[in-house]
């Protein structure tokens, strides 16, 4: 084993105790106390400065020389609150768990920063690596972006498990990879009374059925087949009983597009059916709806990049995974050009279930790429100046 190899073997054995320890210690979204106390101690112990934000969960540190070229890279740090059900010998017992493998990311990130560390006095500027609370409820972003710590960044690079790729196998694509996400809530009042004399009534039961109908003919019929979009109802309630028609119904649900000017387009049309309805059934509907986070836009170029050097590494590269699903890292892109890509765990199950499993084994691979990642970016960043 030559030295290097040494090395690679030896980060790899410490990186799987970290995962381990953070895979047995899931915390959800802005309570990622003992995550972020745990995250850093390693970086400390590693002589990684760590930068004063307002962040009260998750941190921002840094490697690299003040005043010049910065690039960032990011990760997310919070878990879900679903009970484990894997059998691993480091499963988490608290009733949350990391099902959609942050605790691979974050890791994988501890990885990055030990071998930027060692290389910090030839990089071409610094790098800022963002620990960022609170993915799964997508606000996580917006509170990195409010503390400031990104705004001397240029370039800002992500990394995602896929359970879909073989492990270390790099997915990565241009444009969008995941979706614009909107959700959106209809309260309809109406008037309840007798089920046997539904002419004395408004009933709101009939109202949200013509709305939910109504609502499936937006991507099917009003939205270009070459357009991607979903129009799912989640949540609907009303009623409690057989013999009386209720006052007032509920529904929610959750609108997925390519882009957000196209989520708002399908919310627009969604208002005007429960206009309608409203019109037509005399009951009063308030419609409530919101963009919860842009699509992940990945810059055409920097891909590109992220694929070459991959590939330079001795990385298996192919397109990423698109997915529907949202991802805060959108608010990112939206300031600043970026690229967030796939790491293959080999998950038997998808992500977000009870018997996701990310493989350690791909976590040093992970950190090698990341940390080239940034060093190249830095280059390329400085050689254009
Ligand atoms: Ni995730």
């Amino acid at each position: 084993m030559n030295e290097e190899t040494a090395g690679f073997s030896s980060l790899q054995e410490t990186l799987a105790t970290h995962f381990k320890w953070f895979h047995s210690h899931p915390e959800l979204g802005h309570h990622e106390w003992e995550t972020t106390a745990r995250i850093r101690d390693i970086l400390m112990d590693a002589g990684v400065e760590i930068l004063d934000t307002s962040l009260k969960t998750g941190l921002v540190a840094r490697i690299g020389g003040g005043g010049g070229t910065v690039v960032a890279l990011r990760c997310d740090i919070d878990a879900l609150p679903i009970a484990e059900a894997t059998g691993l010998d480091y499963a988490s017992k608290n009733g949350c768990m990391h099902a959609c493998g942050h605790d691979f990311h974050l890791t994988s990130m501890l990885g990055a920063a030990m071998l930027l560390k060692q290389r910090e006095s030839r990089l071409m500027g610094a790098v800022k690596l963002i620990f960022q609370p609170a993915e799964e409820t997508v606000n996580g972003a917006i509170s990195v972006l409010a503390s400031g710590a990104l705004d001397d960044v240029a370039e800002i690079y992500g990394l995602h498990t896929t359970p879909d790729l073989p492990v270390s196998m790099i997915g990565v694509s241009p444009g969008a990879v995941y979706a614009a996400v909107g959700s959106f809530t209809i309260h309809i009042h109406g008037k309840g009374g007798h089920a046997a004399h539904p002419h004395e009534c408004r009933d709101p039961i009939v109202a949200l059925s013509q709305i939910v109908g109504a609502a499936q003919t937006i991507v099917s019929r009003q939205t270009s087949p070459f357009d991607t979009a979903v129009l799912s109802f989640t949540h609907v309630e009303a009623g409690n009983t057989w013999n009386i028609i209720p006052e007032e119904a509920f529904a929610e649900g959750t609108i997925r597009a390519s882009g957000k000017e196209r989520v708002n387009a399908i919310m627009e049309r969604l208002d005007r059916i429960c206009k309608g309805v409203q019109e037509s059934c005399g009951v009063q509907i308030d419609f409530h709806c919101e963009l919860n986070a842009p699509a992940v836009n990945n810059d055409r170029e920097l891909a590109e990049f992220v694929k070459r050097t991959a590939q330079e590494l001795g990385f298996k590269t192919g397109p990423s995974s698109l997915t529907m699903g949202g991802e805060d890292f959108a608010f990112y892109q939206e300031r600043i050009r970026g690229v967030f890509w796939n790491i293959g765990v080999a998950s038997p199950e998808p992500a977000h279930n009870p018997c996701f499993i990310a493989n350690p084994a791909a976590l040093s691979a992970a950190s090698v790429l990341l940390a080239a990642i940034a060093e190249k970016s830095l280059e390329r960043l400085s050689s254009v100046e």
